[in-house]
């Protein structure tokens, strides 16, 4: 597993952990015991750690992290055989968004083991007969499972490259020229990443759509505060926010004018 996957995964992962709310003092599983409470803190900070260095991280930060990470609900989540990193509660919130919005086209950054992109699909399928999703990821990392879909064959369209890279951003707005797009960002959640995946993407959503940032928790979530006080066409509908577990926290933002 790549540096890049370890701090994208661990936002996720902190919030799978120890649940989410106020993003500054996560609070830790009421079940577990002190020892166990003052491992999973350490953890946190290690986790925190590494996501603050852009460096990267180290090889016994890279091991506890790994230790973490495998002991965490999301990464054994998957959607028909496929790893799937999404927070159960979140992918029901999005469901209903895609079913007001009715888009005709999904874009999602950030595409793992290739999991996300056919169980959104799977229910554009049955919102909008027409609707197709296009998934980038840096890495072509989708198991053949994934690949041989025939969800994904037949409604997911794959582009390998840097969601921010300007080839890739003027090839997913050609693509969606005179569609009804919902942008769902879930690739390198560094600030500097979501705040270019604002830029290039936001133009796509059209009135009443949503571009909805994943794993807020970390870095994206300064990128939205920045990105909203600039820009008065997008509000953070917090009333998506209705579980107590969301990942994304400040992230359903809404188109409320041109
Ligand atoms: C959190 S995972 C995506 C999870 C996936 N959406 C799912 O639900 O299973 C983040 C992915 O972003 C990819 N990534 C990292 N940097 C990227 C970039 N600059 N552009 C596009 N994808 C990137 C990683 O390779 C990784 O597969």
């Amino acid at each position: 597993m790549t540096k890049n996957i370890l701090m994208i995964c661990s936002a996720a992962l902190l919030v799978v952990l120890f649940g989410c709310g106020d993003p500054q003092s996560p609070p830790v599983d009421a079940a577990a015991g002190p020892d166990q409470q003052a491992q999973r803190r350490e953890a946190i900070n290690t986790l925190a750690r590494a996501i603050g260095d852009t460096e990267g991280l180290d090889q016994q930060t890279a091991q506890e992290f790994m230790k973490v990470m495998r002991e965490a609900p999301v990464f054994k989540n998957k959607f028909l055989g496929v790893r799937t990193l999404q927070n159960p509660t979140d992918a029901w919130i999005v469901m209903e968004i895609m079913y007001e919005v009715r888009p005709d086209l999904i874009v999602e950054t950030g595409t793992y083991h290739g999991g996300s992109a056919p169980f959104w699909a799977i229910i554009l399928e049955h919102i909008n007969p027409a609707g197709r999703v296009i998934t980038i990821d840096i890495e072509d990392q989708r198991t053949r499972r994934a690949k041989n879909l025939p969800i994904a064959k037949k409604r997911v369209d794959f582009l390998l490259g840097s969601s921010t890279d300007p080839e890739i951003v003027a090839e997913v707005h050609r693509r969606a020229e005179g569609k009804r797009v919902l942008v769902l960002l879930d690739s390198l959640h560094s600030k500097e990443h979501v705040a270019a995946e604002l830029e290039a993407y936001a133009p796509l959503v059209p009135v009443d759509g949503y571009l909805i940032v994943q794993d807020t928790m970390v870095g994206p979530i300064a990128a939205i505060d920045e990105f909203l006080a600039a820009n008065d066409s997008f509000v953070a509908d917090r009333g998506r926010e209705r579980y107590a577990d969301t990942n994304t926290v400040r992230g359903y933002l809404k188109r409320v004018k041109p």
